[in-house]
């Protein structure tokens, strides 16, 4: 009855790391290709849940907007924009806000996590799930791909679907999640290869941002932590850290896991990391080029924003009217 459609959101964080990249973005990009309903938008009204700098993040807007369309996403074919440009999720939020309980959101792991890092727990941050599930819901997604820690934020949204179908009327699709990250796709620190990349590892060595240029790149890979055996193979739970390295060299070169390793066959560690590292900087230069591109071009960039607004603003429209005809409003 419904048909397949896909909401991402995804925070202003500035750069992206090779894990969001190979993990999440890259994977949007496949969906548009295979020519699914993909809305992809930047979530800064998330943003402001935490103390943060205004100047900064309107930078890291547009630095995200620039990464996207670098990475392949196709305003075309995509709908890509940035939420506080549609109010209408702040207006379903409000309407999604008595649909659950206190306890409820109180209870979510993520809210526990981060109102223990501030003293006074700002109201943003609790009802934060509830503007994710209006972003689901506004424009009637089926399917949301998020990361492994996003899952409870999902059956919110579940729950307060079923909430207002119940209470209202059937208006809004199921959602299920689509995990992104498994075990071939997730990307693991290069200074710690027992977790995964990502923006709050310590050590900025660990990860690999798109906007790293190819001296850094290669620096971070040579000082990659392996062990001490030099031949290359992959066996991700003994030797996690030449496993991680094979990995991202067949995500980059799109060659199996088997031919990777067969051609690094007669290569120890110091020459393999070499050529992970040449493969890596011929993957993300046109990337890295493309977001410099965009980002020189700050106001072609805010065309296609606003021209993705404009799409999402039609289909959230359509929803709120609906709601509020429902609601008696
Ligand atoms: P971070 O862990 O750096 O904070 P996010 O939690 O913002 O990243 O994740 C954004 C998206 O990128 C999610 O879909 C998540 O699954 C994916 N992702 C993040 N880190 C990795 C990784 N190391 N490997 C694969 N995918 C990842
Ligand atoms: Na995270």
């Amino acid at each position: 009855r419904w048909s397949r459609k896909i909401f991402s959101g995804i925070q202003p964080t500035g750069s992206l790391h090779l894990g969001n990249y190979l993990g999440a973005v890259r994977k949007w990009t496949h969906l548009q290709k295979a020519r699914e309903n993909v809305t992809l938008c930047i979530v800064d009204m998330h943003s402001i849940t935490m103390p943060h700098n205004p100047p900064m993040l309107r930078e890291n807007i547009f630095m995200m907007a620039a990464t996207l369309l670098a990475c392949g996403v196709d305003p075309a074919q995509s709908t890509l924009f940035v939420q506080s440009g549609v109010m209408e999720h702040a207006e379903l939020n409000w309407i999604l806000s008595s649909l659950t309980t206190m306890p409820r959101l109180a209870q979510l792991p993520q809210f526990k996590e981060k109102s223990r890092r501030v003293k006074d727990v700002p109201l943003g941050l609790y009802v934060y799930p509830v503007l994710q599930a209006a972003d689901i819901m506004l424009y009637k997604a089926t399917h949301v791909p998020v990361g492994a820690d996003q899952l409870q934020h999902i059956q919110l949204a579940q729950h307060l679907i079923r909430a207002f179908n119940t209470r209202y009327g059937e208006m809004f699709p199921e959602c299920s999640p689509m995990i992104e990250e498994n075990d071939a796709s997730r990307v693991l620190s290069l200074r710690e290869p027992s977790k995964k990349m990502s923006k709050s590892d310590q050590d900025p060595r660990g990860t690999i941002n798109l906007s790293d240029s190819p001296e850094l790149i290669r620096e971070k890979i040579k000082k990659a932590v392996t062990d001490f055996t030099s031949d290359i193979t992959y066996s991700p739970s003994m030797r996690p850290g030449v496993s991680n390295l094979v990995n991202i060299h067949s995500h980059v070169t799109d060659e199996s896991i088997a031919t990777v390793v067969e051609e690094a066959k007669l290569l120890d560690t110091a020459k393999y990391k070499e050529r992970v590292a040449d493969a890596v900087i011929e993957h993300l230069r046109p990337i890295r080029e493309k977001i410099n591109m965009h980002l020189a071009n700050e106001r072609e960039l805010c065309y296609v924003l606003e021209m993705g607004a404009e799409k999402a603003r039609k289909v959230a429209q359509h929803t709120m009217s609906e709601v509020k005809q429902r609601l008696g409003l």
